[in-house]
């Protein structure tokens, strides 16, 4: 097989940040995709639906023109979020779903929740108005080793918080162990994961091994190769549970070499591609528009995307360097060669 068509994707993880930089994580995020949900961690967060319009409005403007690329907004998840907000957020149309940040957990966090017994009013009026919650699912716990802060988020907070609302609608995002995958896979209809395209290629040996790589850092990091088999079987499974999120997060060159380096990797140079040369890997691209297309859009009960993208393929180099508004960015996987590539779009 050397072409593949589908159903044109989505992403349902993606940081866009503000200013400068929109004009080109717009731009790439819409090059082959039809909707992204935006992450709402800048700074200041995204804590209102009035401030989430503002954001949607920037980056409708920094889309280029004739894209009918849509920005699917969130809000940013405090422990001052009020019940009254999430009715504001369900009833605008353009919010869908609420970001859950564990205090401290990752990049622009300090605003998150450090105990969520406080939100409890929130969850239960976004379990009545059928809004997702969006977590980030990773204990802060300083003495809880990194590699370990999912699979013990999933057992002290995961577990009881689903326990708890029973009726909640929850994405584990950017899952990277197998004690994700078989929670999510044990759980009811209404739990689901995303999965980026680093996680599936990748293990901590890339990151680590032979030299530090700061560029294949992000949070949660990289795990071992057992890991990442379990998401590649995941992803390439059928299962409705998961979907494609790219969690693509960029920094400038500059904060990501240093002493102590930003996490997040830059993927929108090549998402649908680097996706692609994962599901071939694991002899499995006939499930790719399925993990790409259809069960995020069918999570978050939005239409499905009616036009398609083809994808030939043909080796090609992916860029050394990209641009991110005035700096210098390092996107993932830079010079090295995937087989696939888009074509026509
Ligand atoms: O690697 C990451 N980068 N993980 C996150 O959770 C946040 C993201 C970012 O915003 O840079
Ligand atoms: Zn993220």
């Amino acid at each position: 097989m050397d072409t593949l068509t589908i159903t044109r994707p989505d992403d349902w993880h993606l940081h866009l940040r503000a200013g400068a930089a929109l004009k080109d994580t717009v731009r790439d995020a819409a090059r082959h995709f039809a909707r992204a949900i935006v992450m709402p961690n800048l700074k200041p967060p995204i804590v209102t639906t009035e401030q989430a319009a503002a954001y949607r409005t920037a980056i409708l403007e920094a889309r280029p023109r004739e894209s009918a690329w849509q920005p699917l907004m969130t809000l940013y998840l405090t422990e001052a979020t009020s019940p009254e907000e999430i009715d504001t957020a369900t009833s605008s149309g353009f919010v869908h779903g609420v970001k859950y940040y564990p205090a401290g957990a990752t990049t622009h966090s300090e605003a998150g929740v450090t105990d969520i017994d406080s939100v409890s009013a929130v969850l239960e009026r976004m379990e009545k108005n059928g809004l997702p919650l969006l977590i980030h699912g990773e204990v802060t716990d300083p003495n809880v080793d990194i590699f370990d802060r999912e699979a013990v988020f999933i057992d002290r907070v995961l577990a009881p918080l689903m326990q708890r609302f029973s009726e909640l609608k929850i994405v584990l995002e950017h899952i990277t162990t197998s004690e994700a995958v078989q929670f999510v896979g044990e759980a009811d209809s209404r739990l689901a994961a995303t999965i980026t395209p680093q996680h599936l290629l990748f293990n901590r040996n890339q990151l680590l091994s032979g030299g530090i790589r700061p560029h294949y850092y992000c949070l949660p990091v990289l795990k071992r190769d057992s890991h990442q088999k379990a998401l590649i079987n995941a992803a390439t499974s059928g299962s409705p549970k998961y979907f494609l999120g790219t969690d693509s997060a960029p920094h400038g060159r500059h904060d990501k070499e240093t002493a102590c380096g930003c996490a997040g990797c830059y993927s929108h140079h090549a998402a649908i591609e680097l996706y692609s040369e994962a599901f071939e890997t694991a002899g499995a691209l006939d499930k790719l528009e399925a993990f790409a297309s259809f069960f995020g859009a069918d999570f978050y009960g939005l239409p499905r995307n009616s036009d398609t993208v083809t994808l030939r393929k043909s080796p090609w180099q992916l860029p050394d360097s990209c641009s991110l508004g005035d700096e210098e960015l390092i996107p993932l996987h830079a010079g090295e060669t995937l087989q696939w590539q888009v074509v026509g779009d």
